[in-house]
């Protein structure tokens, strides 16, 4: 039987370990950068960064949503999606689904007028999935990530 529960500070090593599996479903297996206690910290500690959501499925972790506050100059308040994860052995049992549906609830509960993800764009399944709930796709839109040398260079020309 599936429950899908808020985390808690317990679950850091949890949450890191299924971040990690993501990652290595994305085939970036060593792009995590973030620990156990980075998770612990960055999301329940005294200002948290992100919220969790754990499925569970007769009591054993089965996946996980991990999601924050995002805002939009066009739309206003919403949410963004960071990672859906479901693990392989639990998966077409509809816990994706239900993950997703409770990110979708708490943003109608907080006056959130979106929910917003990227997805890989090999992750057909991924894909086929989203769709079939309603999302669209921004296919004109590329994402931009600034960070390491890069980042250090322009901070260097704020004058
Ligand atoms: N087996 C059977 N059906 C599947 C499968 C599968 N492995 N994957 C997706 N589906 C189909 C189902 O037919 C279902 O359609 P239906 O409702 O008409 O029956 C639909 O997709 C949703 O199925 P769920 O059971 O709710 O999906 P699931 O629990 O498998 O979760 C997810 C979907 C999250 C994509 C999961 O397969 C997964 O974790 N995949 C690997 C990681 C991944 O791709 N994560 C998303 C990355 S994008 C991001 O993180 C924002």
């Amino acid at each position: 039987m599936l429950t899908i529960r808020d985390a808690t500070i317990a679950d850091a090593a949890l949450i890191r370990r299924l971040i990690g599996e993501l990652a290595t479903f994305e085939k970036e297996p060593d792009a995590v950068r973030t620990t156990a206690a980075d998770i612990a910290r960055d999301g329940f500690g005294a200002s948290p960064q992100f919220r969790t959501i754990i499925a569970e499925w007769d009591g054993a972790p089965a996946g996980f949503a991990l999601f924050f506050d995002y805002y939009s100059t066009w739309r206003g308040a919403g949410l963004y999606l960071e990672d859906l994860y479901v693990c392989p052995d639990y998966r077409g049992r509809g816990i994706g689904s239900a993950l997703l549906a409770r990110v979708a609830r708490a943003a109608e509960q907080e006056r959130r007028s979106f929910v917003k993800w990227s997805v890989l764009d090999w992750n057909q399944s991924a894909i086929e999935m989203y769709k079939a709930h309603g999302a669209e796709f921004l296919d004109e839109w590329r994402t931009a990530l600034l960070s390491g040398d890069g980042l250090r260079r322009l901070t260097e020309k704020d004058c």
